[in-house]
């Protein structure tokens, strides 16, 4: 299948979270490949050229520097889409697989309208032999679907000469530490049928990746490997959250219980910090597609038991923000709360199904005012969260007894004056080591400090008339 040209030519569709910080990485590990991001978002791709990286469209501890030294060299971020597929060996599909919002399957199947485009797009443009590598999370056997677009177009006069091999080599980043991530992966993962283009993939991390840990799997493994691990992290983080609550209410320290269970290597000591509830773009993406895979395959008691990784998930979320109303003597008309962080987690500026959203709503509905703090997280971005502008007030219609509001300050302290609760909702480093001396002269009293990401050290909070509350902290204070 394969011709035996070396491979020069990279492109990548989809500037986003992956595309962007992958591609920086390959970039900057094979000086000698030539590659070029594309987009059809111009905005985004304009950012992404912004002389001022502190403009990317996307915050990665890493990726700053790793831009500047590769970006118009053998990296480029563009719009020319069509002219790209044209000149490429390999394209990695980046594209976003959002859940579907309507028909069948409507909130648990993926929708891939925007890989089926890509699909199309590669088909109609590519010359030669092109090996098409899907990268974004997607649905088991999606490969096959991309396989049998491209393969019709080879049908039509002009495209005789077109040939296609599809891999799945799924991307295992996480936000936050995307370039250790790719710099140093765990493995690398590539599944296929046709051995060349595998060998042709794998050649690529040879350049940085050591060969024992490039994994080769058949297209369908490689697919599942991707959302089984999805769905085994998530799954782990809700087994502590539950847990958390468990202490909170029997006497129990989460954090003790997290290393007295993570010293058996059987269970791993990662990935074991209780919560305010999993957020970010894959973990509940990806669960609701394998209960709807389930369902479809006939496995109903499958589906449930997935189905109720994301159930707890919306419970914790939905259980703290009662507990905040009810320390709050049931009201939060005429009350002032601060929230310390909006990101799904720390070092992102990325909002997707941050639990912060949900939070957020649940005390507006209760009728807060709201200042909130993120280092990374714009304005613009929490009005789209939160479906509401900015200083806006929201009068109740039906009962006309309570406003909401919210704003977003840029100096903690200043956003801590007059409150009378701060919430932590993102363990960013530099809510760590607050002056709660300080901010206990600038809150409202009685005043509450709710930490759901056991950030905080309780003995920077002695001697202050502060009020404590911390996830699955259940020993008396
Ligand atoms: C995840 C997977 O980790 C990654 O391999 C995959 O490629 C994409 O999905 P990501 O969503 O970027 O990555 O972040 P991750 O670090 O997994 O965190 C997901 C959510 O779980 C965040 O909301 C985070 O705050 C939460 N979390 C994580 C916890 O609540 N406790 C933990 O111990 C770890
Ligand atoms: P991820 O976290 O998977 O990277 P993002 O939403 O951050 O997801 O990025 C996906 C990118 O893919 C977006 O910038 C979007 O504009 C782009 N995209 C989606 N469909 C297409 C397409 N058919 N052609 C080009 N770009 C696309």
């Amino acid at each position: 299948m394969m011709t035996n040209k070396s491979i020069k030519n990279i492109c990548c569709i989809g500037a986003g979270y992956v595309g962007g910080p992958t591609m920086a990485v390959f970039a900057d590990k094979c000086p000698d490949m030539n590659i070029t991001v594309v987009d059809k978002d111009k905005e985004r791709i304009k950012k992404w050229n912004d002389q001022d990286t502190g403009n990317l469209p996307v915050f990665e501890p890493g990726l700053e520097e790793i831009i500047k030294k590769v970006r118009d060299k053998n990296l480029h971020f563009s719009n020319e889409i069509e002219k790209t597929i044209e000149n490429s060996d390999i394209i990695f599909l980046c594209v976003n697989t959002p859940v579907k919002d309507k028909g069948f399957g409507a909130g648990q199947a993926s929708d891939l309208k925007f890989i089926e485009s890509c699909a199309r797009q590669v088909a109609k443009h590519s010359k030669n032999h092109t090996i098409v590598i899907e990268k974004s999370t997607l649905p088991v056997r999606t490969a096959a679907t991309i396989r049998t677009i491209l393969n019709s177009s080879q049908g039509d006069n002009i495209s005789d000469s077109k040939t296609f091999s599809v891999l799945s080599n799924p991307e295992f980043l996480a936000e936050g530490t995307a370039i250790n991530d790719l710099k140093n992966p765990d493995r690398v993962l590539i599944g296929g049928e046709d051995q060349e283009s595998i060998e042709a993939l794998a050649k690529i991390y040879q350049n940085w990746v050591p060969e024992e840990k490039i994994i080769r799997t058949n297209l369908w493994s490689s697919e599942l490997s991707k959302l089984t691990a999805n769905a085994f992290l998530a799954q782990r983080i809700t087994s502590i959250n539950s847990i958390a609550a468990f202490c909170e209410n029997s006497g129990g320290d989460i954090e003790e219980v997290a290393n007295a269970i993570g010293s058996d290597k059987r269970i791993g000591s990662k990935f074991l910090n209780a919560g305010p509830g999993f957020g970010g773009s894959c973990f509940k993406k990806d669960i609701s597609n394998l209960v709807y895979l389930s369902e479809y395959f006939g496995l109903p008691e499958v589906a449930e038991y997935w189905n109720s990784i994301i159930k707890l998930n919306n419970w914790q979320k939905l259980r703290i923000s009662k507990l905040i109303v009810q320390k709050l003597f049931g009201t939060l008309r005429g009350k002032s709360i601060a929230i310390l962080g909006f990101a799904f987690k720390a070092n992102t500026n990325d909002t997707r199904e941050s639990p912060a959203i949900d939070i957020c709503k649940n005390l507006l509905v209760e009728g807060a005012n709201l200042i909130i703090h993120d280092p990374k997280v714009s304005e613009e971005q929490m009005t789209k969260n939160l479906g509401m502008k900015a200083n806006y007030i929201c009068n109740n219609q039906d009962s006309n007894d309570y406003e909401s509001t919210w704003s977003k300050n840029e100096n903690i302290y200043s956003s801590l004056s007059g409150v009378d609760a701060v919430v932590i909702l993102t363990e960013w480093d530099i809510y760590k080591n607050l002056d709660w001396k300080k901010i206990s002269k600038l809150m409202r009293k009685p005043a509450w400090i709710f930490d759901t990401r056991g950030l905080l050290d309780i003995t920077k909070l002695n001697n202050t008339d502060l009020n404590f509350w911390k996830i699955g902290d259940g020993l008396e204070k």
